[in-house]
């Protein structure tokens, strides 16, 4: 099993790139398949779960090549399937995008209930909810979701999500985008990404207006035609190396960001005692003494990121003070990480909600388990900045999301090693 083998302690320093969006990605590339033509998408991240995913698409007749590293080519034109493998389709979450996208451009769909990072129960009844507004019919078997048109056919809708769920509010745009009449999704989620989904389909011809506030509207079109669209810079990516600058010491600018996505993240930090400096494009971190306690609660874009909540945990931990970090979207996620942070000294009590975090001078390098993405990343940010060598196991959970980040951490100065037995 493949491992990252870290000694900590060396400050970080130097200039790091971000790539594409992993969540946006996830959503455009499936979302090619409702266009007619050609779409070259640029900015795609070269991460496991984009692999998996183009390799669904590919073996549904979709033709792929990258033009040069990043830049992909699709053409769904011929694309005929309605039933994704099943074995790929468990291996990532974003699969259940596959839904929407077959039920927009076919009317139906037979697809297997999506696999992913499972630090949470995830259910996607809101997702359902919506294409039963649409018209579909919808049969739910212990593996798959089978969505065929209703006896009305599928039209137009109003649907309110009993919360703001990103995965429900892209897979409706997308099964209503060529659905003839309006659908209106009321309590839309207003991630980064989701705003990224709209843009690229009206790139394409669609009729979407709303995105990033909590109405969205989609007026269903014939077609759509291909064209060229470039993915945003991974928030959360951008954000994990910042609280490593954060939590380790140094001096790093973080470029190719949005830095108005951004701005949760920055204010935390700057309250933290970091130094941090916006540019158009890019952000300079800079943290030379202790970091200071704080109060966080992850919430929904606009707010502090769920996606963030593992990295900042590892900078609390090492805060003068006692921080309180409160997780209001996916109440477990506490539990993929935090008792491996407690074996590298840190000192966290877990209250329902909410963890309390006393800050100690030094976490000590230990070997830990990633148990999913965000937890992986955090413990990569742990052994950064402990005493001594840190081994971070189960990696396949980092590279899911994250491109080349060894390679991104060594050239800003860090000691780690993937190591394959
Ligand atoms: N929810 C429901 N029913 C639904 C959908 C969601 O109860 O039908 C609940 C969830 O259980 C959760 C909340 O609503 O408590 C929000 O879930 P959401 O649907 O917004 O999340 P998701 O689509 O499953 C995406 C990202 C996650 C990210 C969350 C929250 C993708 C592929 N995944 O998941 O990303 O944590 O939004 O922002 O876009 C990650 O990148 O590491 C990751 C887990």
């Amino acid at each position: 099993m493949a491992r990252y083998e870290i000694n900590g302690g060396n400050p970080l320093r130097g200039e790091v790139t971000i790539s594409g969006a992993k969540n946006a990605a996830v959503a455009i590339l499936p979302a090619a398949l409702l266009v007619a033509g050609e779409c070259r998408i640029e900015n795609v991240p070269d991460i496991s779960d984009v692999r998996i995913l183009l390799q669904i698409l590919e073996n549904m007749g979709a033709r792929l090549h990258f033009e040069e590293p990043g830049v992909l080519v699709i053409d769904s034109t011929n694309v005929s399937c309605t039933q994704p493998d099943t074995e790929l389709v468990c291996k990532l979450r974003a699969s259940y995008y596959l839904m929407g996208v077959l039920l927009g451009r076919f009317g139906h769909a037979h697809v297997a209930l999506p696999g992913g990072c499972n630090f949470a129960s995830r259910p996607i009844d809101q997702h359902i909810k919506g294409f039963w507004a649409l018209g579909a019919e919808v049969t739910e078997t212990e593996e798959y979701v089978i969505l065929e048109p209703g006896m009305g056919g599928l039209h137009g809708s109003r649907i309110s999500l009993d919360m703001a769920s990103v995965g429900a509010t892209a897979n409706i745009m997308m099964a209503a985008v060529l659905t003839e009449g309006q659908t209106v999704i009321e309590n839309a989620a207003k991630e980064p990404h989701i705003v990224d989904l709209a843009n690229f389909l009206n790139t394409m011809g669609a009729r979407i207006s709303g995105a990033g506030t909590d109405t969205v509207k989609i007026r269903g079109v014939k077609e759509l035609r291909g064209g060229t669209y470039a993915i945003i810079p991974d928030q959360i990516e951008a954000g994990t190396y910042m609280a490593a600058v954060a939590a380790v010491g140094g001096n790093v600018l973080v470029r190719n960001v949005i830095p108005k996505h951004m701005e949760c993240i920055t204010s935390k930090l700057r309250e933290m005692a970091v130094r941090v400096t916006e540019y158009d494009d890019a952000i300079r971190i800079q943290a030379y003494s202790r970091l200071r306690s704080t109060t966080v609660k992850t919430r929904p874009y606009p707010g502090f990121p769920t996606d963030m909540q593992a990295q900042l945990c590892v900078c609390m931990s090492l805060a003068n003070g006692v921080s309180r970090l409160t997780e209001s979207v996916y109440e477990t996620r506490f539990f993929g990480y935090c008792s491996e942070l407690q074996n590298m000294g840190a000192d966290i009590l877990i209250n329902g909600k909410t963890a309390i975090v006393t800050g100690r001078q030094k976490l000590k390098g230990a070997t830990v388990c990633a148990y999913d993405l965000r937890a992986g990343a955090a413990l990569v940010i742990a052994g950064l900045a402990a005493e001594g060598q840190t081994v971070v196991e189960n990696i396949h959970f980092i590279e899911r999301g994250y491109e080349n980040i060894v390679e991104k951490l060594t050239a800003l100065g860090a000691n780690i090693r993937r190591i394959e037995d």
